[in-house]
């Protein structure tokens, strides 16, 4: 297992082009020895082209990868100990199960106990032990992506493990067994494991660092906690979290208050340098309650709809011309008119051009 660092990488795939596009701006990070990653961001945002870059399958077109402070950058994928999963299984299906598996220790000399060991060990956390013997190519299209992740786990010594969109053709329930069996894996053997998803409940569920992609812009990496209090970005407040991060246009009104629609919220966040008109609040619905004894940051609503969604009450309301959304418990009343919503100030967050203040 390996420090990971990508230091000034970006990519273009017509480099010599008078018009070069290019699918990874210059960016540099650091993925530390046994954490686990999530990639996450929409289709074509480039975080395959970020994972291929990482095993070798791209080379960047500026930039270098450091393994353990060794350059890389020049090293064929062989070379590189990574262990990548794609999106589709690819298996051998002339083989068995247990063949397939054994395959990336048998390249290496492995002896026939320890194969076995690993073998087993790592068919018993995917559920696969029953199929062992039998050709690879009975299995369904999901145990034969459980083999391709196997192959991928089945090796202790690699630099790290890279998944892309893995469990795309699995389905939803066994999905949530295999991303716990994943951070089970991560736990015991500290393998750095990278997964690349789109779905941001995979991977707030699955990483304890997401690195949230946008046309080829890493725009922000933290802890789920951090993507889901403090977004860098509208984009990333409004693409983590359901429901999306409120975001109002609003106008700066004193050095720590914003006004939006003519009513007075205090915030946290010095205002006296702005430069742009291009002001917005964002606040998270988990945040916004029915006001109780408080005295400032209190809204006039109408509420439109409430959800009973189980373990939670969503309400919607119309702020003016906003919508606003309010996550409250079950048990909350809601008065059936002159609703008022508190904002807290300390949950606010004030943008500019879009950016975090
Ligand atoms: N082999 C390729 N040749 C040319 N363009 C590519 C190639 N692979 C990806 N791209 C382009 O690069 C961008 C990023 O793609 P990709 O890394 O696959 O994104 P993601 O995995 O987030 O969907 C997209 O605009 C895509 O069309
Ligand atoms: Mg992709």
């Amino acid at each position: 297992m390996a420090k990971i660092d990508l230091s000034n990488i970006s990519h273009s795939y017509n480099p010599n082009d008078p018009n070069p596009v290019y699918a990874l701006n210059p960016f540099s990070m650091t993925w530390e020895n046994g954490n686990r990653y999530a990639i996450l961001g929409p289709s074509g945002c480039g975080k395959t082209t970020m994972l291929n870059i990482v095993s070798g399958l791209v080379r960047p077109s500026a930039g270098r990868i450091l393994f353990d402070d060794k350059d890389v950058t020049d090293l064929k994928t062989e070379d590189r100990n990574i262990a990548q999963v794609f999106q589709f299984p690819v298996i051998y299906n002339t083989m068995t199960v247990y063949e397939n598996l054994a395959f990336p220790l048998k390249c290496r000399d492995f002896s026939k106990s320890k194969t076995d060991e690993r073998v087993n060990s790592v068919a018993e956390t995917l559920n696969l032990k029953s199929f062992l013997n039998s050709p690879a190519r009975k299995l369904t299209a999901d145990q034969k992506q459980l083999i391709s992740l196997g192959r991928g786990l089945v090796r202790e010594d690699v630099a790290a493990v890279l998944m892309d969109e893995p469990l795309t053709v699995i389905d939803p329930d066994l999905k949530f067994r295999l991303r716990r069996n994943l951070k089970e894996i991560n736990e015991q053997y500290k393998t750095t494991l990278v997964y690349v998803t789109h779905d941001q409940n995979e991977a707030m569920t699955f990483a304890d660092n997401i690195i949230v992609m946008s046309e080829g812009e890493v725009v922000q990496t933290g802890s789920p906690k951090e993507l889901f209090e403090r977004p860098n970005t509208t984009f990333v407040g409004y693409f983590i979290g359901s429901p999306a991060m409120n975001l109002f246009e609003s106008e700066a009104s004193s050095n720590d208050s914003v006004k939006i629609n003519n009513t007075l919220i205090k915030t946290h966040t010095n205002l006296s340098n702005l430069k742009t008109k291009n002001i917005k609040l964002g606040i998270r619905s988990e945040f916004i309650k029915i006001a109780q004894n408080q005295n400032e940051n209190l809204v006039d609503v109408n509420v439109e709809k409430v959800e009973d969604l189980g373990n939670y009450k969503l309400i919607t309301a119309k702020l003016g011309d906003f919508t606003i959304k309010s996550k409250v418990t079950r048990e909350t009343e809601i008065p059936s008119q002159n609703v008022k919503l508190h904002i807290p100030a300390d949950k606010c967050c004030v943008y500019e051009d879009n950016k975090l203040i």
